[in-house]
């Protein structure tokens, strides 16, 4: 099957991975649908398809039936991507379970209803908590140290359990980190590289919590997007468990420089470590080779060509470079 023209819905497609396959799936001649509450997305993300007959974004919630079984109607491919991120869980760990694992288990329930042909699930490494041995492929254990990590798992559970019971075609895929333009810098969505980028532009400190020994393995975003597309169409994705990652691994305390370098290159390395956050896990680093075997996804952006690219978007920003510093809230759970 190809994804080519077919009805589509991204949920989370206000978001930033979900804005990116909103642009790719628009690119390839779908007929697109958004649903999302806005909580983190921005209308800004996705405005350039407004007015498109092949596109309608509607503002609802994965956990009203009401918001989610008119717009699945006809939908061909559901990409699920709603969510509530890994320091929200913290503060806020009902709210966390409620969208992450309810909100799934719902969208599932009414997609099947619909006769969706195909439901992909976009879980998160966050599931397998920290390394217990390197690379992680899928059968490494799944040990979530956080609400987050728990709530994907249980949405995994749910679209694997449709699989066997429904005969559904649900596709897991976990994504490792993910960065690139539209990435969060602000509230407790904010994540590493667009928070250090926003602070070096503004002559800030980079903030590091720990001692930045804590590893990582940094996807670029429309590697995500593609891989997204890959499941929603590949007879041999379908039933399957399916990592995403570069097999690339950087401390954090490295990627602080690395951003310091080509954000600022004019002015010092200046990183503030703090202590450790709550639920931060240590390494996480992808063995995404059965994804590979199974349907040929690979990366294809450098990390170093990604990282410049999310660099410039930041600092061309609409708001303006100072304007971003007011919505990066350093500790941010
Ligand atoms: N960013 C990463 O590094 C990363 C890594 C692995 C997996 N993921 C997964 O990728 C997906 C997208 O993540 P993202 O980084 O783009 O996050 P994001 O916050 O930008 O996107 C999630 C979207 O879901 C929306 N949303 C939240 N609650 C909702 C609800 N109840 N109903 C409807 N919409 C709701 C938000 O407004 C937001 O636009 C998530 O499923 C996440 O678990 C992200």
């Amino acid at each position: 099957m190809t994804i080519d023209k077919k009805i589509c819905l991204v949920t989370g497609g206000a978001g930033f991975i979900g804005s990116h396959l909103v642009d790719m799936l628009m690119d390839r001649g779908c007929e697109v649908r958004v649903l999302d509450n806005l909580a983190n997305g921005k209308a800004e993300n996705i405005c350039q398809h407004e007015g498109s007959e092949r596109f309608r974004f509607q503002k609802g919630d994965i956990l009203n039936s009401g918001d989610v079984r008119p717009i699945l109607q006809d939908v061909e491919v559901v990409f699920h991507l709603a969510c509530l991120g890994v320091r929200h869980s913290i503060a806020k760990p009902f709210e966390n379970h409620r969208v992450n694992a309810e909100g799934s288990l719902n969208l599932l329930l009414h997609a099947r209803e619909a006769k969706v042909k195909r439901f992909v699930y976009c879980s998160s490494s966050e599931i397998y908590g920290t390394a217990q041995y390197v690379p992680m492929p899928e059968s490494h254990p799944a040990r979530p140290e956080t609400v987050y990590g728990a709530s994907k798992l249980a949405g995994e559970a749910y679209a694997r359990a449709f699989h066997r019971s429904y005969g559904m075609e649900t596709v897991v895929i976990r994504p490792f980190n993910t960065f690139g333009p539209r990435s969060h810098y602000e509230g407790d969505a904010g994540e590493v590289i667009p928070k250090s980028i926003v602070r070096v532009l503004n002559g800030k400190a980079i903030l590091v919590f720990g001692d930045g020994s804590h590893a990582r393995d940094f996807t670029f975003v429309r590697d995500v997007a593609r891989g997204l597309i890959l499941a929603g169409e590949h007879p041999e994705a379908v039933g399957q468990t399916l990592n995403i990652g570069t097999g690339f691994e950087i401390s954090i305390r490295e990627l602080a420089e690395k951003i310091s370098a080509l954000a600022a290159p004019e002015q010092p390395v200046h990183v503030d470590f703090q202590n450790p956050r709550p639920g931060d896990v240590g390494r996480l680093f992808a063995d995404s080779g059965k994804f590979r075997a199974l349907c040929g996804w690979k990366p294809e952006v450098d990390f170093n060509a990604g990282l410049r690219e999310t660099v410039e978007y930041f600092r061309n920003h609409p708001l303006g470079v100072a304007a971003l510093i007011t919505g990066e809230t350093g500790r941010n759970w």
